[in-house]
C-alpha cells in the first residue's frame, strides 16, 4: 500500500502500535505525527496484515532515506564517526529505511512479522535495508538476524533519549531462508 491508504488506516495502525509496544500514552499522539510525516517521505510503502475479516493485526512501512530526516541524519553522522564515512555511506546511501514493525500480541509468532518483512522489501530498488530496534534479546532482534541484518551500531541512544537501541542493516534483497516462500505467512 502507498501513504494515503496508510493515512487511511492511522488510528488501526496505532491500535496495533499501542498494543504491540505498551508505550506511555503521553506518547501516542506524538508517535502519531511522525508516522502521519512519514507518509510524506520518498518512495513510503506499507504492509497490512489482515485477518479474512480485514481485521488489521499488523503492520510494516519504510521509505527511502534521505538528507533531512531526522533518523538519516543522526544515524549516518553516528555511523560515521565510528566507524569513517565509506562506511556510512555504504549502508545509507542508498537505503530503504524501516520505521514501523508490529504484530498484534494475539497474532505474534505465526509468521506474519517475517512475511510482512520480506513483502515490504521485495522489488525495492536500495542497496540495503536498516532499521533501529531496542538492543535486547527480543523476537524483533532474532527475526532481523535471520533475515541477513547485521549490527551497525549497538547500546545506542538517540539524542534526547535514555533507551539503549541496535542500529542493524541487511543487503538487499532479504535473505529467504530454505523452504520458505517470501511473503507467505503460515497459515
Ligand atoms: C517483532 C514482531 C514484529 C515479529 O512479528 P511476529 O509475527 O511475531 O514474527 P514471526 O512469527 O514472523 O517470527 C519471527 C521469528 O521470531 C521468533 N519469535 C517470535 N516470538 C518470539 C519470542 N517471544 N521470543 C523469541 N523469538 C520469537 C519466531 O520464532 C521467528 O523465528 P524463527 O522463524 O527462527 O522461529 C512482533 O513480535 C512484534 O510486533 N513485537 C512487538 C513490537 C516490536 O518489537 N516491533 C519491532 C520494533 S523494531
Amino acid at each position: 500500500m502507498g501513504p494515503d491508504e496508510f493515512a487511511a488506516r492511522l488510528d488501526a495502525a496505532i491500535d496495533i502500535y499501542t498494543a504491540a509496544m505498551n508505550p506511555p500514552a503521553d506518547q501516542l499522539a506524538g508517535r502519531k505525527a511522525i508516522m502521519r510525516n512519514h507518509t510524506t517521505y520518498p518512495d513510503f510503502a506499507c504492509v497490512f496484515a489482515e485477518r479474512a475479516d480485514d481485521l488489521l493485526v499488523g503492520f510494516a512501512y519504510g521509505f527511502h532515506g534521505m538528507s533531512g530526516q531526522w533518523w538519516h541524519d543522526v544515524i549516518r553522522r553516528s555511523i560515521g564517526e565510528r566507524a569513517g564515512d565509506p562506511v556510512a555511506q555504504g549502508w545509507l546511501g542508498d537505503a530503504l529505511e524501516i520505521a514501523e514493525v508490529h504484530v498484534h500480541p494475539g497474532y505474534q509468532g505465526k509468521g506474519t512479522g517475517r512475511a510482512m518483512l520480506h513483502a515490504l522489501a521485495e522489488g525495492r530498488r536500495e542497496r540495503t535495508a536498516v532499521l533501529s530496534t531496542h538492543d535486547q534479546p527480543t523476537a524483533a532482534r532474532h527475526l532481523y538476524h535471520t533475515l541477513g541484518f547485521v549490527d551497525l551500531l549497538t547500546e545506542y541512544v538517540f539524542p534526547g533519549g535514555y533507551e539503549r537501541y541496535a542500529i542493524v542493516g541487511a543487503p538487499l534483497p532479504l535473505v529467504v531462508r530454505a523452504g520458505e516462500t517470501a511473503a507467505r505467512p503460515t497459515p
